[in-house]
């Protein structure tokens, strides 16, 4: 167990039930599973991301989106996949969802060049910005484990449901899973809403929002 996550929750007063919903089991596989070669870098990943065909989204994307920020981020930001302005750019967030992210990172004072690392669980844009499939993220996950081991972020934050369901390894809904911090490959995540989601509904999300970011910046700083 991660004992700065275990003193961050008791600090929120948050219950320590943080490791239901199979987390346990999930973290036991990913720390047997996971060797890295001792050469690997960022740039690597992102030629072998280049090159993938590892799964369907490779046959109608433009440009492969492997994330894109600083080592040793502040914080590591993880969507589900890149969409339309990201697949003509390879830039993750850069269309209107980003730009408002940018915002909220302004607000607990996060640059991109200086403080973030921002990726996404898989790299290649799914049609019509559907969901990725379960195939798609299990066939592009060996990436983003690997880029996590080298960036080695203080903290990770995931936006949206699937980014969440994902890496703390439940099917809850992100409304439940939102609310206090798990930890994935030993690295402290904190769960949000996605960008578009407050976007399409800010009565709803903003306020939840704005009480994660504080969670995140109250972390930061009890570093
Ligand atoms: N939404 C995401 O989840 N990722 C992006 O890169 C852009 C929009
Ligand atoms: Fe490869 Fe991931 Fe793109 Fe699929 S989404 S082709 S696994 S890089």
């Amino acid at each position: 167990m991660n004992s700065k996550v275990e003193r961050f929750n008791r600090l929120l007063d948050l219950s320590m039930d943080y490791l239901e919903d199979g987390v346990r089991r999930e973290h036991r596989e990913i720390e047997a599973g996971a060797g890295i070669r001792k050469e690997d870098s960022l740039t690597t990943i992102e030629a072998e991301i280049a090159a993938c065909s590892k799964c369907r989204l490779c046959e109608n994307r433009n440009k492969t989106v492997p994330g894109k920020g600083v080592l040793n981020p502040k914080v590591m930001i993880i969507g589900e996949g890149p969409g339309a302005e990201e697949d003509k750019t390879g830039i993750p967030f850069v269309g209107r969802a980003g730009q408002y992210m940018d915002k909220w990172m302004d607000a607990i004072d996060l640059k991109r060049d200086k403080d973030l690392f921002i990726g996404n669980i898989v790299k290649c844009r799914p049609p019509g910005n559907r969901d990725p499939h379960p195939d798609e993220i299990e066939a592009c996950r060996g990436y983003l484990e690997r880029q996590i081991k080298i960036l080695k972020p203080s903290l990770i934050m995931t936006v949206g449901r699937i980014a969440a369901q994902e890496l703390i390894g439940s099917s809850s809904g992100i409304g439940r899973l939102r609310g206090r911090m798990y930890d994935y490959m030993g690295i402290p995540l904190i769960p949000t809403y996605h960008p578009s989601g407050v976007l399409r509904n800010p009565e709803n999300y903003r306020k939840p929002v704005w009480e994660d970011l504080k969670a995140v910046r109250k972390f930061l700083d009890s570093l």
